[in-house]
């Protein structure tokens, strides 16, 4: 990369099946693509952040036929739901893709082609167990107690027909030499063994149509048969950078930089999805992260097994009077998710924990830190940002030390999607910019007119630390970074806003101008009295 091209970096979420409702599990994984594409933004990098829906599963067309509606209604009417959600939650992605779309198709086809020329798609008849949940065609001996292992709760369907197969016993060894080759490739760890295990135990070849399916898009010149919904929906992360259609936007993208993922849906992404681009002869994406389950006092969320939490309940339970979420309620939702649960593992959630780390962490240690800041300045200098001695003494070089120790270790942990230790990082900031404020003790200083330098010091100290805290809290907290850069008056951080700054701009010691003015505003997250919701 030469310099002053900005690095480019394509990031996705699983496109979601439209039969369901975006609940707390969904939210996740794409508050998480949220953060990190807010992250790159920052930098300065390229970035582009894609999500969408599922709209081909059988699951979508039978749900239609239950409601009385074609299926095209019924996807017209769910798609913007989850359009709708996304854009009220903050959700920053720079593309929606449907796979009902025309630009979908065409790529798909593009693909199909390519892989049967490629000689790796025949014909066969299949028979066997298929889980309609998981959309997948099981082995007997995969089953348990006759019972798909994700979905007990679901009949596992019968099914004998006629199908178009994929070569996916071809690609094993390549598989297996490209993670070994790249162990950024599958990530965590834990996930990269468990895909490598899979293709040791030897790999079947899959049906990419059905025959007994009608919604879908047709096989190339095979309209008994439509393309398996998995195929066709791996493909979005293709078509929706201009695979099929734009050929150069395609190449300026191609291939992702990561793909997030739930580990339910690991073997599509880390096998049967790359084995497909092996085929066609194109790149492979770089990471495919998978994180962990979320769990509400040990249940699953998901309408089949009886919890499903809507991110809209969460972020209004973490809004004060009111029902609906506010900037701070959904700030909250997005910071507690990401810092309550290591990235990659399960993790539990009850709502007097997340109550409990709100009012530490936010009301109490970042909000507490802002509202005190501005109100000294406020208080002591009229909002204005006095003039530091021009010689640097030993707590304000170790302030210096510290800012610049941890930025690089929140750079490290975001580069490894660690989400909740790149905010520790942030919360040793704010942790030490607090500290620093009781120990200088400024209204001590500002009753001794003698000590007029050592104040001026410590308010700028700390102006300057909530200013550095206002960009790299940005990616998880945009409502309350676009406040605070309101109220300190400085330049909003390009992850709130496309014409804002990005962290080479702002990151350096001294970025505040002596004279400069600043304001006090609302408090940024108000404490939460309780616990509210109960399930
Ligand atoms: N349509 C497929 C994905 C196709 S991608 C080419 C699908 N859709 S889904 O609507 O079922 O969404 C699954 C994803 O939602 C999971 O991979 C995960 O990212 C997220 N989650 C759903 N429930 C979850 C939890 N309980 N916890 C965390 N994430 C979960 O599968």
């Amino acid at each position: 990369v030469s310099p002053g091209t900005p690095s480019k970096y394509y990031l996705t979420t699983p496109i979601y099946y439209v039969n369901d409702r975006p609940h707390i599990g969904h939210y996740y994984t794409t508050v998480a693509a949220d953060v990190l594409a807010r992250y790159h933004r920052l930098r300065g990098d390229d970035t582009f952040f894609l999500t969408g829906t599922d709209e081909h599963s059988l699951n979508v067309d039978r749900k239609a036929r239950e409601e009385g509606v074609t299926t095209r209604e019924f996807v017209d009417k769910m798609a913007p739901q989850w359009q709708e959600t996304w854009a009220k939650l903050d959700i920053s992605n720079d593309d929606f893709i449907r796979t009902t779309e025309e630009r979908h198709k065409a790529g798909v086809l593009e693909l199909v082609r390519r892989v049967r020329d490629a000689g790796d798609i025949f014909e066969g008849t299949y028979e066997g167990p298929y889980c309609v949940s998981c959309e997948r065609f099981y082995l007997e001996k995969d089953l348990v107690d006759g019972r798909c292992p994700l979905h007990p709760s679901r009949e596992i369907e019968r099914v004998e027909e006629r199908n178009f197969f994929f070569r996916l016993s071809a690609f094993g060894p390549r598989l297996r030499e490209h993670i070994k080759a790249h162990p950024e490739f599958v990530q965590p760890e834990e996930r990269r063994n468990e895909v490598l295990a899979t293709i040791e135990s030897g790999l079947e070849d899959f049906s990419i149509s059905r025959e007994s399916v009608k919604w879908g898009i047709p096989f190339p010149d095979d309209p008994t048969q439509v393309i398996y919904v998995w195929f066709d929906a791996l493909t979005n992360y293709l078509t929706a950078v201009g695979y099929g259609t734009d050929e150069e936007r395609f190449r300026h993208y191609w291939p992702a930089n990561v793909h997030l993922i739930g580990k339910d849906i690991l073997r599509f992404h880390a096998i049967y999805w790359p084995a497909m681009l092996l085929s066609a002869g194109l790149p492979l994406p770089k990471t495919v992260f998978a994180h962990g389950f979320l769990y509400f006092k040990g249940r699953k969320l998901s309408k089949s097994e009886g919890v499903m939490l809507s991110p809209f309940d969460l972020a209004a339970q973490l809004t004060p009077g009111s029902d609906e979420p506010s900037a701070s309620g959904r700030d909250a939702a997005r910071y507690l998710l990401l810092r309550h649960v290591p990235f990659g593992r399960d993790g539990d959630i009850t709502y007097e924990a997340l109550v409990d780390r709100y009012n530490a962490d936010l009301a109490n240690d970042f909000g507490n830190l802002a509202s005190r800041t501005l109100k000294i300045l406020k208080q002591y200098t009229d909002g204005v940002v006095p003039q530091p001695p021009a010689e640097v003494e030993a707590r304000t070089e170790a302030l210096h030390a510290l800012v610049a120790e941890a930025t690089t270790a929140f750079h490290a942990a975001m580069d490894d999607l660690d989400f909740s230790g790149a905010l520790e990082q942030v919360w040793r900031l704010v942790g030490r910019a607090n500290g620093y404020i009781e120990e200088s003790r400024p209204w001590d200083l500002r009753k001794d007119p003698s000590r007029e330098i050592a104040l001026n010091l410590v308010l700028y100290n700390a102006a300057e630390m909530l200013r550095i805290l206002t960009y790299l809290v940005s990616p998880f907290l945009p409502g309350a970074a676009d406040e605070l850069a309101k109220q300190l008056r400085v330049p909003r951080p390009m992850s709130v806003h496309k014409d804002g700054y990005t962290l080479d701009d702002v990151l350096s010691w001294g970025g505040l101008a002596a004279g400069h003015m600043t304001e006090v505003g609302p408090v940024l997250f108000p404490r939460l009295d309780k616990p509210v919701l109960t399930a």
